[in-house]
């Protein structure tokens, strides 16, 4: 019997009336109005050490203390005198179902969500889930040992209600796991009426889980897919703090076009809806308006955008800090509908000052090989989930990526490759035509990567008509081509693109000028150019992407909390 914090969980026939004021300091009070009582005290940053006892008559206040601390939680004990005088040992911990793997000696509370009840004549068994892991822990009640408030609780569980159990773990009976909680208390926290929960059912298609985005964190998948991807981002990070990169934010909100594909979303505090307030430039002579907005008196005075990329920015701070690397959030309103392609996702961009596009790529190699390995030794249960339910092959596809050297290839000899793959059958392809200059599409990646060289396999040096601004031109190969390259995986296609950059000022100011750059607007980035100019290289990692290869899931849309495409901006 305990008083926790404010919660009062049990106090079997006795009625015990407390006061915690602790958070705001303040007087804490307990006393009992039915029966003597023993009460003992302690603060939960004194784990071990319990207070005086004291006992009080009925009616009359047993205990008063001042209590100045701020965060501590008052942990206050109470048993009727005819129950046990020996005091209790300590705060029930909390235990997530990750870490019950054990027998404890004494109870443990389970927090989570009822995933499965099942009633026998003398006994329950409630399945909870907390998100720790996938299998979650079985609760076992037995009737006789459990109280009648407990009893009642059970007629509220149902599948999706919210529970504190309270028990030792104990080894399990049934097999399918090592432990389970042989409980003596339930509660229902918040209950869950089957009748309009969208989960009650069993087994439901992805894609009406993506319907209700709010909810599916609590299946299997998407649970093990969160995990994942959060441990595949920590492991990001250690990489590249390990191998001494600074950690960057660079701006969401942008003038330029990184990529120059013209898929930014514009920002604006204009009132859009409402078209006549919308300030128009003035005709050349300044007597009428023209019908383009002037955006001088938008926000930012000039056009500003949601950035596609983080890279100029991570170049600027690469030209002063030698290794960095950015890792947020990216838009690009491409109107894709693919399995690929998500118009918010995340890039992940290492710039690495005085490095050529090789150093890029081994980087690359070193950071995935990190980041799966590491997810291969945390993320055992979950990725041995998805190799049951969606790629049969992951755990060995996964171990071979580790450890094995990744491919590499001309994009000129990719092309030959391809050519002469779709000369065999051209009908197999969607997209035949195949020639210098092409900009290869999924079915062309997914070939290299799976069939023709069952490997990851690098693509280097692009056809600069394909590529962007500020990748550097090759100096032989005829003039052609870029330091540019692609990481092609299986499954996936296109995981990584990266280049050595154009560090030669008047070199980069004639590819602005093809693709109508205005200089002016790129005044900043053509300075490091100017000031001591470094060659140097850098990558983006969709982090979506790699979150879908490593989970061998089919869409990307699983593999972020609210997918962003075309039409859905939901939730
Ligand atoms: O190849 P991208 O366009 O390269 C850049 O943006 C460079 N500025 C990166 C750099 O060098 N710092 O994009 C990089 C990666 C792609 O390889 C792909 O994995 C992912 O970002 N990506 C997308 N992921 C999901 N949805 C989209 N619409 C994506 N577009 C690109
Ligand atoms: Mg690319």
């Amino acid at each position: 019997m305990f008083v926790q914090g404010f919660q009062v969980l049990s106090f079997g026939s006795m009625l015990l009336v407390v006061t915690l004021r602790h958070r705001l300091g303040g007087t804490v009070a307990a006393f009992s109005t039915t029966a003597s009582t023993n009460f003992w005290h302690q603060r939960s940053d004194r784990r071990h050490a319990i207070g005086d006892m004291f006992r009080s008559t009925p009616g009359t206040i047993a205990w008063k203390h001042r209590w100045a601390a701020t965060s501590d939680v008052l942990v206050l004990y109470a048993s009727s005198s005819t129950m046990t005088s020996e005091p209790p040992t300590g705060i029930v911990p909390r235990v997530k179902t990750v870490d019950a793997t054990e027998p404890t000696n004494g109870p443990v509370l389970i927090k989570g969500w009822v995933r499965t009840i099942r009633k026998q004549k003398t006994v329950a068994f409630v399945e909870v889930n907390d998100g720790s892991n996938l299998a979650g822990i079985q609760c076992v009640l037995t009737f006789d040992s459990i109280d009648d408030l407990s009893k009642a609780e059970l007629d509220k569980v149902t599948t999706g209600c919210s529970v504190v159990v309270e028990g030792p773990l104990m080894e399990s009976q049934g097999g399918k796991q090592a432990v389970e909680v042989v409980a003596t208390k339930i509660r229902v926290v918040g209950d869950c009426p089957g009748d309009s929960y969208p989960l009650a059912k069993k087994r439901h298609t992805l894609e009406y889980l993506r319907t209700i985005a709010h909810l599916r964190p609590r299946t299997n998948t998407i649970a093990a897919v969160a995990r994942v991807r959060s441990h595949l981002a920590g492991a990001i990070h250690a990489f590249f703090q390990q191998s001494g990169f600074v950690y960057v934010q660079t701006p969401l909100i942008t003038a330029s076009d990184c990529e120059g594909a013209g898929e930014l979303f514009r920002v604006t505090t204009l009132e859009m809806d409402k078209v006549s307030s919308l300030p128009l430039k003035k005709s050349e002579d300044g007597k009428s308006t023209t019908d383009e907005i002037d955006s001088s008196q938008d926000f930012f005075g000039k056009p500003a955008y949601l950035t596609v990329s983080g890279q100029l920015g991570g170049e600027t701070y690469a030209s002063a800090l030698g290794d960095i690397y950015t890792f947020g959030p990216t838009f690009r309103a491409e109107n894709s509908q693919t399995t690929r392609h998500l118009a918010e996702f995340h890039m992940v961009e290492p710039e690495m000052a005085f490095a050529d596009l090789e150093a890029a790529m081994e980087n690359a190699e070193h950071m995935l090989k990190y980041v799966v390995k590491h997810v291969l030794d945390t993320c055992n249960e979950d990725l041995t989930f998805f190799g049951k339910f969606y790629e049969k092959n992951l755990l060995a596809r996964l171990e071979k990526l580790v450890s094995q050297p990744f491919a590499r290839v001309s994009y000129r000899q990719a092309i030959d490759y391809l050519q002469e793959e779709i000369a065999k059958d051209p009908s197999k392809w969607q997209f035949p035509e195949v020639e210098f200059g092409t900009d290869l599409a999924t079915e062309h990646e997914r070939w290299l990567a799976e069939t023709k060289f069952e490997s990851a396999v690098f693509v280097y040096n692009y056809p600069r008509s394909i590529k962007a601004f500020y990748m550097r031109d090759n100096d032989d190969d005829g003039g052609e081509t870029v330091n540019a390259m692609d990481l092609l995986v299986p499954g996936v296609g296109e995981l990584i693109g990266g280049s050595q950059r154009e560090e030669r000022l008047e070199t980069l100011l004639e590819k602005m000028k093809e693709v109508d750059l205005d200089p002016d607007e790129y005044w900043w980035y053509l300075d490091l150019r100017r000031f001591g100019s470094v060659p140097h290289s850098g990558y983006g990692l969709g982090f979506e992407r790699l979150v879908t290869y490593v989970c061998g899931i089919e869409n990307i849309r699983e593999a972020i909390a609210f997918p962003r495409y075309p039409g859905h901006a939901e939730f």
